[in-house]
């Protein structure tokens, strides 16, 4: 079967990107991104690329050569379902806020919501593809809403679950690790997976496509996003053992990341791990283990949860500590809001929770990030309903240029690893600031000696505070 024309549902982070790819890769299958949030695909649609949703180094460069071609984005839900004849689930999937699994599970609804809606709209047969990080056996509960209200046509469940990274998505997806493709082991789930690989074949190598049962692809997601934290939460609690015995983490990580068993990545020390799945996946993944009773699996994953929660705790205690173990109206600059760069998202970002704490403390925080909007970070705090919007934005200004976010500031905190902060006049900075003036690396971007010889004190998690 020859797929000419997608629907996905959700034009997000993944939505927006995997399908700008699909459709650049593939101009003979037309693809229609729908989301229900109108504002959103207006920004998609924008004449401007400086206003796309979500930003993705080099991805504008393929919406501008999709889009209106064979890539469109659309309010219309129904009536892309009904013409495509594959169609893609990327809605959210937040952890829950209510009732049961409060706080653990994750949400389901909108991925029943569209469940439903294809049920509903649809007239002939088609693939559904769950492209949202979903907890395993979800296929099945898809499946059974499907049969159970749709129009007897026949629907076939593929899991297809996304590994890209933000601020690397576009490369991510243009050179995947793998493919994953998780289908049901019958002659007609083996023709839907058949159809999806022919898709990915246009670009990504075949022996890079894998297939499993559905049950092993909804997992294997949960799972790469639990050892991918737990490294890093690794690398965090390593971090304090160095502070304390004089070892540097940086010099660690490089020593056991020549270990071929061990591998480089994700072992980088830092003010904790943010972003919208870690924490989700992980604690999905806690409460499917807890649900079938393991309850010693459950706490083991828990830990790599409770380890970055503690990293961000410790690096706002140690501020505190440094500022005289006061910050009662003194000024701090935040450098980077996102949760890491090359993003402008900001979901559990580290900084948050940060500032969060320094704002409980009385403190006047003035905040630079290259690519995060103003309203979203005000939304961020006030989303945690500790302060009124109106006492966040007494204590918090945002600054649209980094020096005069540093002026007359005691402390600079460094809490994305943004290039461009690598690149400033620190010294300019320096004659800027009240003295003595302190800067916490959160992401160990700068060079001690550097801001030393210029007369900073610089603390770097796992590597200590000047002096000591
Ligand atoms: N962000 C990442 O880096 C990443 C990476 C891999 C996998 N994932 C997974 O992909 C999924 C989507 O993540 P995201 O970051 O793109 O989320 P997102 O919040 O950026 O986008 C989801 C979109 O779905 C829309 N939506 C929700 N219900 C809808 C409905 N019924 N009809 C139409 N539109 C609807 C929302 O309006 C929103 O725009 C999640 O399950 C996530 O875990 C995310």
């Amino acid at each position: 079967m020859s797929i000419k024309n997608i629907c996905c549902i959700g034009a997000g982070y993944v939505g927006g990107p995997t399908m700008a790819i699909i459709a650049q890769q593939c101009p003979h299958i037309k693809v229609t991104v729908v989301d229900l949030n109108e504002k959103r695909i207006a920004d998609w649609n924008d004449d401007n690329l400086d206003n796309l949703p979500v930003f993705e180094p080099g991805l504008d460069a393929i919406v501008k050569e999709a889009r209106g071609r064979n890539l469109f984005f659309s309010t219309e839900v129904d009536k892309a379902i009904d013409e495509a004849e594959m169609i893609f689930i990327s809605v959210n999937t937040p952890t829950k806020t209510y009732g049961k699994g409060k706080g653990m599970a994750a949400d389901l609804k909108y991925i029943e919501l569209c469940a439903r809606q294809i049920a509903r709209v649809s007239k002939q047969n088609k693939i559904v593809v769950e492209k949202s990080t979903l907890p395993v056996r979800t296929a099945s509960a898809i499946k059974s809403i499907l049969d159970h209200t749709g129009n007897d046509v026949k629907f076939e469940i593929l899991s297809n679950p996304e590994f890209l990274a933000e601020g690397t998505a576009v490369t991510d997806l243009l050179k995947p690790d793998r493919v994953l493709i998780g289908g049901d082991t019958t002659p007609e789930g083996d023709m839907a997976a058949k159809a999806l690989v022919d898709i990915y074949a246009n670009w990504v190598p075949k022996e890079r496509i894998l297939t499993t049962n559905v049950w092993s692809s909804e997992l294997s997601k949960l799972t790469a996003n639990a050892f991918l934290a737990q490294r890093v939460s690794s690398i965090n609690a390593m971090s304090e053992i160095c502070e304390e015995t004089g070892a540097d983490v940086n010099e660690v990580s490089k020593a056991i990341g020549m270990d071929s068993r061990i591998g480089s990545k994700f072992l980088k020390a830092s003010v904790g791990f943010g972003g919208s799945c870690f924490q989700k996946d992980i604690f999905n993944l806690v409460y499917i283990a807890k649900s079938y009773g393991l309850n010693e699996v459950a706490d083991y994953w828990e830990q790599v949860i409770l380890m970055n929660e503690y990293q961000k705790e410790r690096f706002t205690n140690k501020l505190i500590t440094t500022l005289y173990n006061t910050v009662s109206d003194k000024k701090i600059t935040f450098f980077g809001w996102a949760f890491k760069k090359d993003t402008n998202d900001t979901r559990e970002s580290a900084a948050i929770k940060v500032a969060d704490n320094l704002l409980n403390e009385q403190a006047k925080i003035s905040v630079y990030d290259p690519k995060v909007k103003v309203n979203q970070i005000y939304a961020d705090l006030d989303y945690l309903k500790t302060r009124t919007s109106a006492e966040n934005k007494a204590l918090l200004t945002v600054e649209s240029d980094p020096y005069v976010a540093c002026e007359n500031s005691h402390s600079i905190a460094i809490l994305t690893e943004w290039d461009e902060f690598k690149t400033y006049d620190w010294q300019k900075i320096y004659d800027h600031m009240l003295k003595p003036a302190v800067v916490f690396d959160g992401r160990s971007l700068l060079e001690r000696k550097k801001l030393e010889e210029i007369g900073f004190i610089y603390y770097s998690i796992g590597s200590g505070i000047t002096g000591n």
